[in-house]
């Protein structure tokens, strides 16, 4: 069986691509092999992750290129590598309706929380949690969902619950959400979506 090959699309830390990674290490994504990472940021910590695990890496740096140019740029080095499925894990460019269009079934996004609530334009990183706990909400989570031109908006693939707790604050809310449920669904759905692309009617989609 030929794997699916993995392009995952990052702007900072990068814990959630390894996750993927150590996933991958553990024998745990056997229908998908991560080949290319790809940062809008040169100074994005998961391009030394990826270069750790000898993964090639690719940057189309923000501060360098305009928006459109910058996704040319991708596109271009996606199609070059060959890539099936690609995963955004952290990812800070909204990409746009012809990209995402382009790659329809074939591209993942996580979430820091339970969509659709707490979504959508300017709801990233910590400003999710903090509107979390402005809420008053008393579970959250996070949330894998195929990515559609609406931003946040695609079918959700996984969901895991999360417990907000009395005392957080949006550092310890995030660092429980990305531990009890982001680092174990991501890298489940991502083999689980692998797995049904290598079916047979999925061959030259
Ligand atoms: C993660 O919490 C991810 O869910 C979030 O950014 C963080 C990236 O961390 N993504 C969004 O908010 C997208 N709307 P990482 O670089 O350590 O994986």
């Amino acid at each position: 069986m030929e794997k699916i090959r993995i392009a995952v699309l990052c702007s900072g830390g990068g814990t959630n691509l390894q996750a993927i990674l150590d996933a991958e290490e553990a024998g745990l994504l056997p229908c998908g092999e991560v080949v290319l990472v790809i940062a809008d940021s040169s100074s994005a910590y998961a391009l030394k992750r990826a270069q750790r695990r000898g993964v090639e890496t690719a940057v189309f740096d923000k501060k360098e290129y305009p928006k459109v140019v910058r996704e040319e740029k991708i596109f271009a080095c996606l199609k070059e590598h060959e890539i099936g499925l690609v995963v955004l894990a952290g990812f800070m460019t909204v990409l746009s309706e012809a990209f995402v269009g382009a790659f329809r079934g074939r591209i993942l996004n996580i979430h820091p929380a339970l969509l659709p609530s707490f979504g959508g334009v300017g709801m990233y990183g910590l400003k999710v949690h903090e509107a979390v706990l402005k809420a008053g909400v008393k579970v959250t989570g996070a949330t894998v969902h195929f990515v559609t031109a609406e931003c946040d908006g695609g079918p959700i693939l996984a969901q895991r619950a999360v417990e907000v707790h009395e005392d957080d604050t949006p550092e310890s809310l995030q660092k429980r959400v990305m531990r009890e449920a982001e680092w174990v669904i991501y890298p489940e759905t991502v083999e689980k979506v692998c797995e049904r692309l290598t079916q047979p009617r999925h061959k030259g989609v």
